[in-house]
């Protein structure tokens, strides 16, 4: 396996597929790690807009990420410095941040050591936009998680009810479809499925399905190289 005695398993996909709740799942039924890369974006987002870093500004945004000790505590939160941020990090400003800072090469190649380095050793589950195709691009698993808009937009807004915020349907699904347009469309690791990647279309199909689904398939490339894991 690649020098490593567990799988890398990349789970990549557009906004509001579910890709962190299927994550999350997978990892806890195989006991591997969960990584949130977009988490480590929104923290330096955050940290950018704490030291007056612009957030257009490419390589400052590249040159604070270096300063940055970002790291994930034992209950799956980002830390920034040692010191546990992940609540600030959760927030609409945050996600925009997350989203322009995400755009800038620079910043993309300064965070490429900490997301490899937190897969490196394997038995890792991890979700963002291009991991199947730039951060493991020889992860044993890879999974492209979408769901169709309105589908997403549905259980985005019955997440935000379960917060106590109500949210105009059509409104999601137009900022859904605006999202996905920037996504697909920006220059650097635009989000497109690694050839070798498998689809995997939750539209109708229960989160126990899809987390079954790929629990499966990490168990299946687990057994020998005969079964590389490649798409079917
Ligand atoms: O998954 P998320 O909402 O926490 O991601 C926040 C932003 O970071 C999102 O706009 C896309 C970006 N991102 C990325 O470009 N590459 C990743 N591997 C993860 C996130």
């Amino acid at each position: 396996m690649r020098g490593r005695s567990r799988p890398v398993v990349a789970i990549d996909g557009p906004a509001g597929a579910g890709k962190s709740t299927v994550a999350r799942a997978v990892a806890d039924a195989l006991g591997f790690v969960f990584v949130d890369t977009g988490a480590l974006y929104r923290g330096l987002a955050l940290a950018a807009s704490e030291r007056g870093v612009d957030w257009e500004d490419g390589p400052a945004l590249a040159k604070l990420a270096g300063e940055l000790d970002l790291s994930f505590g034992p209950e799956g939160h980002l830390r920034i410095d040692g010191d546990d941020r992940d609540d600030e990090i959760r927030t609409p400003e945050m996600a925009q941040g997350a989203s322009k800072v995400s755009a800038h090469p620079e910043v993309r190649a300064a965070l490429l050591g900490v997301q490899r380095a937190l897969g490196a050793d394997g038995g890792a589950v991890l979700e963002g936009r291009d991991i199947g195709t730039v951060v493991f691009p020889d992860a044993e698993v890879k999974v492209f998680l979408t769901a169709a808009p309105d589908e997403r937009a549905r259980r985005r807004q019955r997440d935000l009810a379960e917060r106590g915020v109500e949210a105009d349907f059509q409104d999601l699904l137009a900022s859904i479809r605006e999202r996905d347009e920037r996504d697909v469309h920006r220059a650097v690791a635009p989000l497109r499925p690694a050839e070798d990647a498998w689809v995997l279309d939750s539209t109708g199909r229960s989160l126990e399905e899809v987390v079954e689904r790929v629990v499966a398939r990490v168990r299946s490339v687990g057994q020998g190289p005969e079964n590389s894991g490649r798409a079917t």
